[in-house]
């Protein structure tokens, strides 16, 4: 898929500072093995690492993905960017949007959150559970259109809570990396035109994260049932998958529009975690031949042993043990490069985010004059309107994606800037469609958001009433 000339040469040095890899298999692991356990039997110290994801995680040592703290508080997205909450009203993600935590959470936190989050049906578990490929062969359009608790149910009893398994990334053959998700990512590949049968150990260091840790599309029927899971990248080429490609499937087909957003009664699309597409654009670190197991699952010791970290988490919150393989400045210096390109990307997306609620809320106010008889300019409503669709694909993009910023500072930052733009645009559009209506408009929308914060129902995580809306650099009033 790309090249990889340095590659060779950091693997080499690493290997050089560890000690010997872990002994070999005691016992044969089964074809088609889910039970990590059975796995763990040959490697004890894989298996400890990736219970060990159970655990809490040190927050303070992040500031913008605290995920779940040692404190037992659960961090969420719709409390840290309150216009979320606006933009996302109409369905789950409005109520309930929490910040990632460990993978052995994954499928629990499907079953415990808000139930609004399940309503899509089995579709919900296709990157929750080792045994979504199988379920999908054996029912096919049942296995994404029937109710989330019956297909659930359909997964053995030792096995509904059971996450990321081994056989998720390993052929318990060799224990190659290997992609399970076969009617997913596979596909997906193909789509672009990778030869799939082709990939080097590097690429699969990236893809196997890229079953889950990527965007994707529920594909309704016209009442609404959920009738296939795909990821939206036909119109790009691997490597250069852009929100524009994105935004242009989405839009291709009426069945890709998934919600109805509550404020401006539209139906959209929808984007998810797409660190795989925002890394792989262009990013310095993925032109050097970096994939996300260099800085996600680094090799360590383990006592006498070498081995890649299977307690996968944020950099951070292991000291920036990762980053220190290949650059020399030390824990703090990396940090703070971190923390900076985080802060700029969080301003940004504060920005962007405000002005497309603004646009919103302009809509709500447009579609109340037209009860009223007020006669608006089709013209400008429809450009406005196309240009507001821009603007919320872009902020919910790099908003949906884990890294703030970091996994492609540059792309992350000419993403949410193009969101301003455009959300600026659809407000000055409709400013002028309601003047020309005779409508009056106050400079600064009420955005009401203490309104969409409440509507949470009990859920509230973390939900501070006096949260200030302001970025690290002190823009309050402007936003
Ligand atoms: C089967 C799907 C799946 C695969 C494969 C997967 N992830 Fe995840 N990952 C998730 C889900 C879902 C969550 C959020 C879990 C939650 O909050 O309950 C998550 C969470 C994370 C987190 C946050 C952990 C924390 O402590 O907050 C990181 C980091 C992460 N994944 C990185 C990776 C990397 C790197 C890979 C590949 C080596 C990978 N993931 C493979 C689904 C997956
Ligand atoms: C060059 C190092 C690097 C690479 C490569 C990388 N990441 Fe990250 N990733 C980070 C950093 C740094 C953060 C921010 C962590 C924080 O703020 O605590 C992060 C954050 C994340 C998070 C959120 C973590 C959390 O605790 O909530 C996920 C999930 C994630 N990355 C997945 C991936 C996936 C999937 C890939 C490959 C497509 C990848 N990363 C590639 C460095 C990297
Ligand atoms: C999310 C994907 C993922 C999951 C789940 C996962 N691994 Fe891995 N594993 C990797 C990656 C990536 C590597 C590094 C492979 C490489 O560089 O060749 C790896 C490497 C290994 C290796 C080779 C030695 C080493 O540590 O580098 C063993 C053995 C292993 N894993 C065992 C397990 C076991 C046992 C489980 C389940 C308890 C498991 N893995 C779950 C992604 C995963
Ligand atoms: C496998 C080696 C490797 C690892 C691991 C790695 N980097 Fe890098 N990093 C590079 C290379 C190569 C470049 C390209 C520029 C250069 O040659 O220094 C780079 C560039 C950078 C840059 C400047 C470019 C940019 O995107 O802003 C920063 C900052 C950076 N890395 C931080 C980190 C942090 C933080 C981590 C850990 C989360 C990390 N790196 C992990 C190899 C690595």
């Amino acid at each position: 898929m790309k090249k990889l000339l340095m590659i060779p040469l950091i693997a080499a040095a690493i290997s050089a500072c560890v000690q010997q890899p872990e002994p070999l298999r005691v016992a044969e692991i089964k074809p088609g093995e889910y039970e990590p356990k059975e796995w763990g039997k040959n490697f004890p110290l894989e298996y400890a690492d990736w219970e060990a994801t159970a655990n809490p995680t040190p927050a303070g040592k992040s500031k913008y993905k605290k995920g779940w703290d040692t404190d037992g508080k659960i961090y969420d997205k719709l409390s840290e960017f309150p216009y979320m909450a606006l933009l996302f009203n109409g369905w789950g993600f409005g109520i309930e949007y929490n910040e990632p935590r460990g993978h052995m959470h994954m499928l629990t936190d499907v079953l415990e959150v808000d139930s609004s989050r399940r309503k899509a049906g089995g579709v919900c578990l296709t990157c929750k559970t080792p045994y979504a490929q199988e379920l999908q062969e054996k029912y096919g359009k049942d296995y994404f259109s029937k109710p989330f608790a019956e297909v659930h149910a359909l997964i053995p009893k030792n096995h509904q809570k059971l996450g990321a398994a081994c056989i998720h990334c390993h052929d318990p053959k060799d224990m190659a990396l290997k992609i399970h998700n076969e009617f997913t990512l596979v596909k997906a590949l193909k789509s672009m035109g990778v030869d799939t049968s082709r990939l080097s150990t590097q690429d699969l260091r990236t893809l196997v994260c890229a079953q889950c840790h990527v965007t994707y599309v529920v594909q309704k029927d016209k009442d609404m049932k959920s009738q296939n899971v795909f990821f939206p990248w036909k119109n790009s080429k691997a490597g250069r998958i852009s929100i524009e490609d994105i935004i242009k499937t989405i839009k291709s087909d009426p069945s890709h529009l998934e919600w109805t957003q509550a404020v401006t009664g539209f139906k959209l699309g929808f984007l998810r975690h797409p660190e795989y597409e925002l890394f792989s654009n262009d990013s310095t670190h993925w032109q050097a031949g970096l994939a996300c197991a260099d800085c996600h699952m680094p090799y360590v010791r383990s006592g006498a042993y070498k081995i890649s970290d299977h307690r996968v988490m944020s950099p951070l919150k292991k000291d920036m043990k990762a980053c220190i393989q290949c650059h020399p400045e030390g824990a703090q210096w990396l940090k703070a490069r971190v923390l900076s390109t985080q802060d700029r990307a969080a301003s940004l997306m504060l920005r962007a985010g405000y002005g497309t609620a603004t646009a919103a809320k302009l809509f709500e106010k447009t579609h109340a004059a037209q009860k009223a008889g007020k006669n608006i300019d089709q013209a400008l409503y429809a450009k406005a309107k196309d240009y507001y669709e821009e603007a919320f694909y872009r902020t919910a993009f790099i908003g949906a994606e884990n890294s703030t910023g970091f996994h492609n500072p540059a792309e992350t930052l000419r993403v949410l800037g193009d969101a301003v733009s455009y959300a600026g645009k659809s407000e000055a559009l409709l400013r002028q469609a309601l003047a020309q209506a005779g409508v009056s408009v106050p400079a600064k929308i009420d955005l009401e958001l203490q309104k969409y914060l409440k509507d949470r129902g009990e859920r509230k995580l973390n939900f501070d009433k006096t949260v200030e809306f302001k970025d690290s650099f002190g823009n309050q009033e402007k936003l």
